[in-house]
């Protein structure tokens, strides 16, 4: 089981996106070596439980099983998507910090709840909120990898080099064990402006930038909003092709080839 945490500290990035179409990508058949996957919605907002059509009142979330003890099989979710599988968020996860800031050993609560079921899956994928919470710091001790989506801007170098601090502190403190898989740009547009920071970002950056950037496409707002990721909403459309391009060089640098 490989563990990717996708992370960006700002909102608005495409965390979700990413984790939702990787995860479905993975999943489908374009990957034969990947059986099952389990997505992980540890933002409040849920919107990846949405786009998964997997929010339910009445079913445990990764809240309960995190903050209250609650078996994590239980917890599981199949969505109508082959091979995804999903543990909801939960508005309560606002609440995380306080719940958990009492317990010892609170950032290898997740960890330990996934050794339980990593027979079960060839991928998980954490879609984390945007803060540094504790939430957060679950994600990256469980997580063998973070994928980091970022747009080409101004402010998005300065993002990443705060980003990167805190992914060294993880790594010392509690997992030393965790790489960055790379940086993925996403709403991408042909001008000058946007290939221009790109190449900045390409120079400055000490981290892996992926070859497959992910263009700027309304189909990816449209496929949310009608809860369907983009393999399954428009599988033919260039954005989804370059989801499953990008998805073909995460599966390399994940399984170390
Ligand atoms: N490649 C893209 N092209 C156009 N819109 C996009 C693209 N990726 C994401 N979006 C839109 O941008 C908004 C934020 O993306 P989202 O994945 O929800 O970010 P985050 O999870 O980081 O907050 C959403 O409305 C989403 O539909
Ligand atoms: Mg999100």
């Amino acid at each position: 089981m490989i563990t990717i945490s996708v992370l960006n500290r700002k909102g608005g990035t495409g965390k979700t996106t990413c984790s939702v179409n990787i995860a479905t990508i993975f999943a489908s058949k374009e990957f034969k070596n990947i059986k099952k996957v389990l997505v992980i919605d540890l933002d409040p907002q849920k919107n990846a439980s949405s786009t998964l059509q997997a929010s339910y009142r009445d079913k445990p979330s990764i809240y309960e099983v995190v903050c209250n003890d609650f078996d994590i099989k239980s917890a599981i979710i199949n969505t109508p998507f082959e091979n995804v599988d999903i543990l909801q968020a939960s508005l309560l996860l606002d609440n995380a910090e306080d719940i958990l800031s009492l317990k010892n050993t609170k950032e290898f609560i997740l960890k330990n709840k996934l050794e339980e079921i990593s027979n079960l899956y060839d991928y998980v994928i954490i879609d984390c909120p945007p803060s540094k919470n504790i939430l957060t710091i679950n994600a990256l001790v469980a997580s063998d990898y973070v994928l980091i989506p970022m747009e080409a801007g101004k402010y998005a170098v300065d993002g990443i080099e705060i980003m990167n601090i805190f992914i060294n502190e993880i790594r010392s403190k509690y997992n030393s064990n965790l790489k960055i898989a790379g940086v993925v740009l996403v709403k991408k547009e042909r001008n000058l402006t946007q290939d221009g920071y790109a190449s900045v970002i390409k120079t400055v950056l000490p981290l892996h930038i992926f070859n497959q950037v992910i263009r700027k496409s309304t189909i990816a707002e449209q496929s949310a909003s009608s809860n369907e990721p983009l393999y399954y909403y428009n599988k033919k459309a260039p954005i989804t092709q370059d989801f499953i391009k990008l998805s073909k060089e995460i599966y390399y640098i994940t399984k170390g080839e």
